[in-house]
């Protein structure tokens, strides 16, 4: 056991992060009166080069004006392999209101993109005097970033979150599908003549959270493309908050109800939690560190991954 405690990351909802295209104004109003916990207005892929300078201003002009209430409020630039990102970060740092929160960047391969922003950012937040400073989420979605990605999660104390970009993921590490998340046809283990499928995005995710937990970042699950299909989407949901995921994102507002659901500990866990910390209370009461709860054993870590349900629960409840 190291001798350093676990940072703790930022102590805020993140059950689902609602996206939308900056070239879409007409979804702005409906994205602010959402439920969602988090907006990702997009500046990159969900919008043609041909209106990224539109978009631009399009979302600039939305952070003022629109009423996004309590929620953080992100915006999605471009990545660095573009020649837009730097047009962006400027306009944004030089022209949003101090209503921004958090930007985003797509397609981080190694710390030092996150550094690069992070100068740009740094200089332009004294230059222009912004006296609350932005925070950054990042997405993995290529071979480099998961490769690199603890020390892109190490990469910059302003960042907040970061999350799996399935669909990139894919590409990059020429994985034979063009589905964006869940289950994968071809992804399945065969027993006496039956399909038993699996998770082909469970090794990423879980270096996701690996790298997260190491250094406070809040660990995301991201998009699934199929917005007919609830059951998978949330099964895909179930994993990632099994595996210690915080959030998952929404590219339709049909998912937001279903992350806030998964992602929100339920009452009869948050229950169970409550009474797991009462037995181990009773047993320390007695000098001892285990005992038996509904037939099975809890001891002192019990208390930890009890105390992970409640203090999720009550931190969402204070929001
Ligand atoms: N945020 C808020 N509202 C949205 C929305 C979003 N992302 N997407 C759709 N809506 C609204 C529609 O405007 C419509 O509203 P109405 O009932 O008032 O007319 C309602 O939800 C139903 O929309 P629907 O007709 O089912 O979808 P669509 O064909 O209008 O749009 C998409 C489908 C996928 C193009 C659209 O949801 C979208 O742009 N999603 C985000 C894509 C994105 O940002 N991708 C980048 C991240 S991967
Ligand atoms: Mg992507």
């Amino acid at each position: 056991m190291s001798f350093r405690l676990q940072p703790a990351p930022a102590a805020r909802p993140n059950r689902c992060q609602l996206f939308g295209p900056g070239s879409n104004p007409k979804l702005f109003p409906k994205m602010a009166a959402s439920a969602a916990d988090v907006i990702n207005l997009d500046l990159e892929d969900s919008v043609a080069p041909s209106d990224k300078d539109t978009a631009r201003a399009n979302v600039i002009a939305a952070i003022a004006s629109e009423d996004w209430g309590t929620k953080t409020l992100a915006v999605r630039i471009n990545g660095l392999d573009t020649p837009y990102w730097y047009r962006d970060v400027v306009d944004l740092m030089e022209q949003a209101s101090d209503r921004l929160d958090q930007i985003m960047i797509p397609k981080v391969g190694c710390a030092e993109d996150v550094y690069a922003v992070d100068a740009l950012v740094t200089a332009i937040e004294a230059a222009k005097g912004r006296t609350k400073p932005i925070s950054f989420e990042v997405i993995i979605e290529s071979a480099a970033g998961i490769a690199h990605v603890e020390a892109i999660a190490a990469s910059s104390p302003r960042l907040q979150a970061m999350s799996l970009g399935a669909a990139d993921f894919a590409a990059s590490m020429g994985m034979q599908t063009t589905g964006i998340g869940g289950t994968q046809e071809n992804y399945y283990m065969a027993r006496d003549g039956e399909k038993h499928w699996s998770d082909p995005w469970h090794w990423a995710q879980a270096a996701i959270v690996a790298a997260c937990r190491t250094h406070g970042v809040l660990p995301v699950d991201g998009p699934f493309g199929d917005f007919s299909d609830d059951d998978g989407y949330r099964a895909q949901a179930l994993r990632s908050a099994t595996l210690g995921m915080v959030g998952k994102w929404a590219i339709h507002p049909k998912q937001i109800a279903l992350a806030n659901e998964v992602f929100t500990p339920s009452e009869e866990a948050v229950a169970e939690a409550r009474e797991i910390l009462s037995a181990m209370e009773d047993a320390k009461a007695r000098g001892e560190g285990a005992t038996v709860y509904k037939g099975r054993l809890v001891d002192i870590a019990s208390i930890k991954q009890a105390e992970v349900i409640v203090k999720q629960s009550e931190m969402i409840a204070a929001h």
